[in-house]
């Protein structure tokens, strides 16, 4: 039999194989070595015994150090106590590279020093259960619109305007002779493939020049955002209900296994996925602050702190609609019938993790847009591009942006977003 994974090994009973991975960590007991592999697939114990391999072989057995990569061949036995509930019988051990002084030992490191050290640190059991958990929430993403008919509209990461304000832009040299922006999000971009497709999406890395140095902040994150033509308000909040509700049904039915790594509150998570999410309005969020003894007012932005309190009275998600329309980007629509409000909507995740979608319906309205660009001090040169998406055949739409990072912070119960990515971009992180 040649190589297998370790996940595939229960197709394997009583059948010798050979697993390639690293020497996760190893005890001896005198005449056995107990060897944990892991193959990135899952992490099986392999016994090797005296007996079976011979003085030799079994001497160098206890030379191994973590992190060598091996090839271990040998019998796969059902063993209910073995982690993951199979073991391998060695009958042999091949050293593929060795691994001199791994410096991520059993013993507890600190967090910058693990940051350090995060390409390798992303080969232990809970950082490796948070990514899988990540992959899964990108390919539940991806799954969900597709299914829906959506289409992939790649948007640009070097663009010449802001999107999402101008202070926390991350500004570039373009070739001398121009200033070029990363993306804050693809949302305008977006809207032209909303207007060409009717429901496109588009997913990828987003910067801020983000100042603040909270566990919710990434200066480079990941971000899907949906658009869709004529769409409004009410049919955006619906999809990001549907969207989200779906995400976590399909993480806790496919990363179990990951979720308990984690050691996750995996009933609270299945009652966060039960549709419908409450819906309140930005008056009643403050209304319902102040009853808490908030110092907020109208017209003041929720923070964090205000976040985390609306939503701990919910179990589920709860989608937080018409801000003041002075909080919020330009390209909002304003509410008809209350023009101070914009037709927005955040929805704020339970347990503290506060807003992970912000969205709502556009301004499709040539001249409103014109002069909301001009009071917001923006150039409108470079943004006469989005305004022809008002000059030619414009339609109500809408849509919304899901942080990848805090949805996945979420789903594994962890405390900063900074291990929900593999090389995690902050003010003060470059490296790795
Ligand atoms: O609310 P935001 O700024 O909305 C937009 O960018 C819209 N243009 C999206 C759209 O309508 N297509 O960001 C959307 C989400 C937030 O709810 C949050 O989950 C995440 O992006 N986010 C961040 N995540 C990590 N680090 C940061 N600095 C983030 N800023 C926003
Ligand atoms: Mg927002």
């Amino acid at each position: 039999m040649g190589a297998v994974y370790i996940e595939d090994l229960g197709n394997h009973i009583g059948s010798q194989v050979t697993l390639r991975g690293w020497l996760y960590n190893r005890r001896s007991s005198g005449k056995v070595h107990f060897l944990l592999i892991r193959d990135g697939t899952g992490i099986c114990q392999a016994v090797a015994s005296l007996g079976d391999l011979g003085p030799e072989a079994f001497a160098r057995a206890d030379h191994l150090a973590q992190e060598s990569s091996l090839e271990v061949t040998g019998i796969v036995r059902e063993d209910k106590r073995a982690p993951g509930g199979r073991e391998l019988t060695v009958t042999e051990i091949k050293l593929v590279a060795p691994a001199v002084d791994y410096p991520i030992t059993p013993k507890e490191h600190g967090v910058a020093f693990l940051l350090d050290q995060r390409h390798l640190w992303v080969r232990s059991s809970r950082q490796h259960a948070i990514l899988r958990v990540r992959s899964e929430v990108e390919a539940a993403c991806r799954d969900f619109l597709h299914q829906r008919g959506f289409i992939l509209f790649d948007s640009p990461i070097l663009t010449p305007t802001s999107c999402e304000g101008t202070t926390n832009l991350f500004e570039i040299d373009y070739f001398g002779d121009r200033k070029a922006y990363l993306t804050q999000s693809g949302q305008l971009y977006a809207e032209a493939g909303a207007l060409a497709f009717g429901k496109v999406y588009c997913f990828g890395p987003t910067f801020r020049a983000e100042k603040s140095k909270t566990r919710r902040h990434l200066t480079e994150f990941w971000m899907v955002e949906p658009e869709v033509a004529y769409f409004n308000l009410d049919d955006d909040m619906n999809l990001a209900e549907e969207f989200v509700s779906y995400i976590l049904t399909r993480v806790l039915e496919r990363r179990g296994a990951e979720l308990k790594t984690l050691e996750r509150d995996i009933e609270r998570l299945a009652r966060a996925a039960a549709r419908p999410y409450p819906r309140i309005t930005y008056d009643e969020a403050i209304a319902r602050l102040q009853a808490k003894g908030f110092a907020v007012k109208w017209g003041d932005d929720l923070g964090g702190d205000e976040e985390t309190a609306l939503s701990s009275e919910f179990a589920t998600p709860v989608l937080v609609h018409r801000y003041p329309a002075e909080c919020k980007a330009f390209y909002m629509k304003h509410d008809p019938e209350r023009p101070e409000v914009a037709l927005c909507v955040d929805m704020l995740a339970p347990e503290g993790y506060g807003e992970i979608i912000g969205g709502g319906q556009r301004e499709d309205d040539y001249a409103t847009l014109r002069q909301r660009m001009l009071d917001h001090q923006l150039p409108l040169e470079p943004f006469e591009w989005y305004l022809d998406l008002r000059r030619y055949g414009s339609v109500p739409h809408a849509g919304f942006g899901m942080g990848i990072e805090r949805m996945v912070a979420w789903c594994c119960g962890i405390h900063h977003i900074r291990e929900a990515i593999p090389f995690p971009r902050m003010m003060e992180r470059l490296t790795p």
